[in-house]
């Protein structure tokens, strides 16, 4: 039997159980977007959002900040139509641009795409660890560059830890969390799809929180900070 294909980040064969598969996975999902989405003040008009995936980050930037126009990108066309969709119910498609469009490619100035510059802040959750260090540098100062001054970028997404140790107890709380969801993790497991190399994403290309942080500052943000963490799991970012 031929298997299906996904993008990488799209995680599940089955687009439609992202939702609720990415809750048994990840410990504290909810926890971290809220977390990422309060990271910016309630009156930002200018948002921008990178793999925005089904759309979950979105609602809560756009949920935070009443008065901002939010543009979102997300290369995969399954993901995206369910963002539509989502926010079309939440009556918020008004308030949202969403392109599909690869990242990596905005930011090597690939696409066709007019996105206007000057956001009050940029936003990841669980996408950009898919881009290889080279192109991680070269996103961070495309969205240092597109942001206006005083703007700010915040990532969530995976790291490689400081220690072995620190590694094994993450899998561990990792295996428990998803049994406290009532599944085990070969379950979960069973529903993950094969991804392979799509644009400029791959398998997961994890890097240390300080190499994270020596790339922000590499591209110019003038200060760094680490506003969340669940051992393998950061939100990071900074201030231009
Ligand atoms: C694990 S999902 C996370 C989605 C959402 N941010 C969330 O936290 O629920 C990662 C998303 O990033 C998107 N993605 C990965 N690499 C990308 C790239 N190079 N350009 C655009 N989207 C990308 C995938 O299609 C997927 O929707």
């Amino acid at each position: 039997m031929e298997s299906t294909t996904i993008y990488p980040g799209e995680v599940f064969t089955d687009t439609k159980f992202f939702d609720t598969g990415i809750r048994q996975l990840v410990p504290y999902y909810d926890q971290m977007l809220e977390a990422i989405a309060a990271c910016i003040p309630h009156d930002a008009r200018r948002l921008l959002e990178l793999g925005c995936g089904t759309g979950e980050l979105s609602l809560k930037l756009l949920k935070r900040c009443p008065d901002a126009h939010l543009v979102a990108m997300d290369y995969s066309p399954r993901m995206i139509k369910i963002a539509q969709s989502k926010l079309i119910e939440a009556q918020l498609n008004n308030r949202v641009t969403l392109i599909q469009a690869d990242f990596g490619a905005w930011a090597n100035e690939e696409i066709n795409e007019q996105i206007k510059t000057d956001f009050d802040g940029c936003f990841s959750s669980l996408a950009i660890h898919h881009l290889d260090n080279q192109m991680k540098q070269n996103l961070f100062n495309c969205i240092r560059n597109n942001l206006s001054n005083g703007g700010c970028f915040w990532n969530a997404d995976p790291i490689i830890q400081e220690s072995e140790q620190l590694q094994e107890s993450y899998l561990k709380l990792r295996e428990k969390w998803t049994q406290t969801q009532g599944k085990t993790i070969a379950d979960v497991r069973s529903l993950i799809g094969n991804s392979q190399p799509q644009g400029y994403s791959g398998q997961d290309r994890l890097a240390t929180l300080d190499t994270h942080l020596s790339m922000l500052k590499l591209a110019g943000f003038k200060s760094v900070a680490v506003p969340w963490r669940f051992f393998g799991l950061a939100i990071f970012g900074g201030w231009v």
